[in-house]
């Protein structure tokens, strides 16, 4: 080694040849670094872009992403809705905040007891079994068992008589939670999901007590279970009643379902039992509907020199509760028409609506609710009209039956094959129906 070393100083030529070896084994040694630093800088950036799609997908196809992000802002509010600023620091799961999109704000629940009309019998009966447990759990749960509110009541009844009013005015006079649980927000196209948001109704309900689960137009969720039903809605079913009866047996917790529904023979009977207590909520009788009138038009411009809301209320024979705030509605508008009352020939944008004061307009009278009356009918009026008409053309035009269609059709189909029109028979008197049978006679 010391004399190769010695050699190369002797040769300068030789020198020169191991120092470019050198400097060429110093390239390669650079060149190696660079590779192994390019591939892991390779694979650093593989792993990024795979955990970047990974998650995209994920999120992706994270069915609660786009309603969780409602519900943050929701958790903030809910103190604010209910009106109970305790809720506000509960901790809410992604589902639960999701339903606590369906808490009705304090304000939305409207008036208490005292705006309803008529159903005293109901309203008194209602307040003890609903009001006075949901508002004071702890003074019903120390007398026994049976001294408490009902997992659940039903409101039935025809349209527009007072279901959804009632249901908030428990609400309201008793300081519960009101989720309005509308059964778009339990469907959930993704399997298993609808099932998580059905179990947190329960919990946030839970959280939230006293609390009341209002389900309007019942029926069409709990329904009798038909063959039809899919597995999916069969399944969120049975988690509907199974955690319903987890509320039945946990008598000190004060949560609540009412069911609304116009069509209770409809509703499944393991559901009716759930709801063991049942109102009907009938159409007014003539007391009531001057009750009814009295607190719509409370607020309202009236002349009660010509209103006489006893006589209109014997006039409005099956009128339900909202027919009559629509009927006051229409009344109402008729001074606003007189006022606007245009020219023949008088363009609507030639109105002067910005100047139009409220103290231009004048009294509602009875003349007023009269006509309101010749436009607002009882509901379904207009349509068993239009039910009746239908039926009355329908029969008109039942000359063809299906037994003269055939032999019609059959006939023509021979006449197309012979060449000739043969006679529908009984068709010359005009007749409906056939026999079925040709004559084979042609015209
Ligand atoms: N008894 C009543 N007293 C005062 N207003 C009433 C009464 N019943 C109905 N109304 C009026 O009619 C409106 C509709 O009532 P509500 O929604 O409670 O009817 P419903 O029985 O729930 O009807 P549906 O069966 O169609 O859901 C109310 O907002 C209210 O203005
Ligand atoms: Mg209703």
């Amino acid at each position: 080694m010391l004399r190769r070393a010695s050699t190369a100083r002797n040769f300068p030529v030789l020198e020169k040849v191991a120092g470019g070896r050198r400097n060429a084994e110093r390239g390669q040694d650079k060149r190696a670094i660079g590779v192994v630093l390019l591939e892991w800088s390779l694979m650093v950036a593989g792993y990024y872009i795979l955990y970047l799609s990974v998650n995209g997908i994920v999120t992706m196809m994270d069915p609660v992403k786009k309603d969780r992000g409602a519900g943050v802002q929701t958790k903030e509010a809910l103190g604010k809705k209910a009106d109970r600023s305790e809720i506000a620091r509960l901790d809410l799961s992604p589902y639960e905040r999701i339903i606590a999109n369906e808490v009705l704000d304090a304000e939305q629940l409207e008036g208490g007891f005292d705006t309803i009309g008529g159903l005293e019998q109901q309203k008194r009966e209602i307040f003890e079994l609903a009001v006075l447990p949901l508002k004071r759990p702890d003074l019903f749960n120390k007398r026994g068992k049976l001294l408490g509110s009902p997992k659940g009541i039903l409101f039935y009844g025809a349209p527009g008589t007072g279901k959804t009013m009632l249901a908030k005015a428990i609400a309201r006079e008793s300081g519960a939670a009101f989720i309005n649980l509308r059964m778009s927000t339990l469907t959930n196209k993704y399997f298993g999901e609808s099932n998580k948001l059905v179990s947190a109704v329960f919990s946030l309900a839970n959280k939230l007590a006293p609390t009341i689960i209002f389900i309007d137009e019942i029926e069409s969720f709990l329904r009798v279970r038909g063959r039809g039903d899919d597995a999916p809605w069969i399944s969120l079913k049975a988690e509907f009643m199974t955690l319903w009866d987890g509320i039945l047996t946990e008598s000190a917790v004060p949560i609540m379902v009412l069911g609304a529904s116009n069509r209770p023979y409809d509703l499944d009977p393991a559901i009716l039992r759930r709801l063991p207590r049942q109102f009907e909520i009938p159409l007014p009788d003539p007391k009531q509907r001057a009750e009814i009138l009295r607190l719509l038009l409370k607020e309202e411009h009236v002349d009660y020199e010509s209103v006489k809301l006893g006589a209109l209320a014997a006039e409005t024979e099956g009128y339900s509760g909202s027919d009559l705030k629509e009927l006051c509605r229409a009344a109402v508008m008729m001074p606003v028409r007189d006022v606007m009352y245009l020219p023949a020939g008088g363009s609507l944008t030639a109105l002067d609506v910005d100047g139009l004061q409220a103290e231009h307009l004048r009294q509602v009278t009875m003349e007023d609710l009269r006509n309101a009356m010749k436009r607002v009918k009882p509901t379904g009026h207009a349509a068993q009209d239009y039910e009746r008409r239908e039926s009355a053309h329908a029969e008109h035009t039942a000359h063809i039956s299906p037994a003269f269609m055939n032999t019609a059709l059959s006939l023509l189909l021979q006449s197309l094959v012979q060449g000739h029109v043969p006679q529908v028979p009984g068709a010359a008197h005009g007749q409906a129906g056939g026999d079925g049978r040709s004559n084979g006679r042609s015209v």
